[in-house]
Formats: structure tokens, sequence, C-alpha cells
């Protein structure tokens, strides 16, 4: 099993050693490693199952960490910068050569993000390195939202898990890039459409379900639960499934007798239906149970955002 401890100087002296240490973000948690070291980029892919096709996501500390690792940054990808950093937005760019091609799979761009946790912010201050980190679970699994999540899956390929309490935001940070200089965004995620538009005007939004490593994080196994998961009206889907178990995920309850259900948010809040996402959809991995059932949200807001994760975890 993993150390978990909330103690800064302990995981920077094992990053600076070039191992792992898995960090709290404000989306998920992440694996963590030197970005600018191989063996600790290697040890990434390995502890994840991970297939070197598929590029991570490099952390650091400022805007100005960020630049020192991109080139031709388009006007807009200040703004953005400027708008949502820290916070849950990751920005594809064309990289510098000090980035291997390992952390990019040969891409000529990088993903960057300044993340909004105070533990692990103060922790990118302390190094002199940015961190490579792709969410803390194996390849194709639902992302951890709590260290225990993490030590439940990985802790025992890794050393250290920095405790920064559960994730607030709770999915994935939105990955934007760039094309002719306009913003496309290529993974929905923890900030929204609407927020970014109000900054940059209209932008597109290429989201597939292929393994096209230029349309990321968006392997269609992804997210998925032990339990094969229906998306569609809760009542059609009992009926269909009548005289099996059937877990529940609603959005404000759905009123059935069924054998387990989770509530996304009673409230029909969209930030809290997605803080409590991957939490409740791992929660169905204990259950005795044949199906789970689950219902769109509301398309806006998160709420995009959640969708997207139930499709993938209907596969
Ligand atoms: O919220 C998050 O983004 C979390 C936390 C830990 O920061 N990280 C995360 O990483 O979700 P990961 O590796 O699970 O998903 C990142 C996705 C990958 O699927 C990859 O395809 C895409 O980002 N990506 C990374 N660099 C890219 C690049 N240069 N061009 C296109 N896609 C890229
Ligand atoms: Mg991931």
């Amino acid at each position: 099993m993993a150390e978990i401890s909330s103690d800064i100087q302990k995981a920077a002296e094992i990053l600076g050693g070039n191992e792992l240490v898995a960090i709290p973000t404000e989306t998920v948690y992440g694996l963590g490693g030197n970005a600018l070291n191989r063996d600790a980029v290697v040890r990434i892919f390995e502890a994840k199952d991970r297939p070197f096709f598929d590029p991570l996501i490099v952390h650091v500390a400022s805007k100005e960490a960020a630049l020192e690792l991109a080139e031709d940054v388009p006007e807009k990808a200040l703004k953005l910068m400027d708008a949502f950093w820290p916070g849950p937005l990751t920005l594809v760019l064309p990289k510098k050569d000090v980035i291997p091609d390992l952390v990019t799979s040969g891409l000529p761009t990088v993903g960057l993000r300044v993340p909004d946790q105070p533990l692990t912010l103060e922790l990118l201050k302390n190094l002199d390195f940015p961190l490579a980190a792709p969410s803390a679970n194996p390849f194709g699994y639902v992302s951890p939202t709590s260290a225990h999540h993490v030590n439940d899956q990985l802790g025992e390929k890794i050393p250290f898990i920095l405790d920064g309490g559960e994730t607030t935001v709770g999915v994935e940070s939105t990955i934007a890039g760039f094309e002719n200089n306009q913003p496309v965004v290529y993974r929905l995620g923890g900030l929204s459409i609407e927020e970014i538009e109000a900054v940059v005007g209209r932008v597109e939004v290429k989201v597939n379900a292929s393994s096209n490593p230029k349309a990321p994080g968006m392997l269609k196994s992804h997210y998925a639960p032990k339990h094969r998961l229906h998306l569609g009206e809760l009542k059609a889907l009992h009926a269909r499934f009548e005289g099996k178990r059937i877990g529940v995920l609603s959005f404000t309850g759905s009123g059935l007798d069924v054998t387990y259900e989770v509530v996304l948010s009673s409230s029909a809040d969209l930030n809290e239906a997605a803080k409590n996402l991957f939490r409740h959809l791992r929660s169905f991995d204990a259950q005795e149970i044949d199906v789970i059932i689950a219902e769109p949200v509301p398309e806006e807001g998160l709420g995009r955002a959640i969708n997207d994760r139930l499709r993938r975890a209907a596969g």
C-alpha cells in the first residue's frame, strides 16, 4: 500500500528521485512524475497500463511556467489562461523541445494546465520541473476523486499519495486546442462551454469517440465501471430489465423499486452532480447487482461533461 499523507516536502523528495506521487487536483487525482525525465514518464505509463500513443497532460504552477514549455501561443489562449487558471482547463499548445516526445506521444503539441488545488499548487511551486500527470486510475477505468480510490487501484504500484481530500469539481478538465488560432474543445470537462464562450466567443466542440489521440481522452471504453451500464429513460429501462437486480443512477431520484440507487443531486444542481459522479459510479462495483441503468442530465453547464462520461461508461 502507498503512504497517504499531506506532506508536500516528502512528495517533492520522491518526485525529485523520479518516482511517482499521486496528486490531488480540483478535478480528479493525477498520477504525477517529472515531465522532463524519461524514466519517470515511462513509470507513469507502466503503472497505469496506458498505451504510449495516449499523451499526458503537464501540470505547472503558473501561466509564466506554462509559457516556458509552449510556443506560438495564440492571443485567445492567453486570455483563457488569465480567466481560468488555476482551474479545470487544459490548453493544447505547440510544445518547446524541453518536453520529451514520450510525454506527448510524438505530437508537436503539449497539454498544459494549472490545477486549482492548494496542496498541489504549493508542491508545483516547490519543484524545479513540471509534473506530467494523467488521471490516477488504471487505463480505461473511472477516474479517482479521493486518495483512497487511488490507493485501492494503484496502491501497490506507487510509494506515495498526497492527500488533498475529495476533489471539488469531480470530472476531468476541459481540453481546448487551437485551429487557425480559434479555440476548439476536444474534451468536455470541469469548465463549461458557456464559461469559455463568455471570454473568447463561440468555440467549436469536436468531441467524438474515436481512438485518435487528436481527439483527446476519448477512447471508447473510458470511464467504464464493472457492471454493464445502460443509459436512457429510467422507467423504460426498468421495465426492460424486469426480474434482474438493478442499480440506478438518477439525477434527482427515480422513485423506482430497485436493488440499489444513487442520486447525483437531489436539488438538481449540475455542479454537485459532477462532483458525485465518479464516486457513485465506483460504488456500483461493490453491489450485488446484474445491471446499471442511468439517465442523462440536462445538457447544459457541467451537464454536458456528465452526459459525455455516462455515454462512455455505457460504451
Ligand atoms: O483533469 C484532468 O485533466 C486530469 C488531472 C489529473 O489533471 N488529468 C487527466 O489526464 O484527465 P488524462 O491523461 O486521463 O487525460 C488527458 C487527455 C488524454 O486522453 C490525452 O489524449 C489528452 O488529454 N492529451 C494530452 N496531451 C494532448 C495533446 N498534446 N494533444 C491532444 N490531446 C492531448
Ligand atoms: Mg484519464
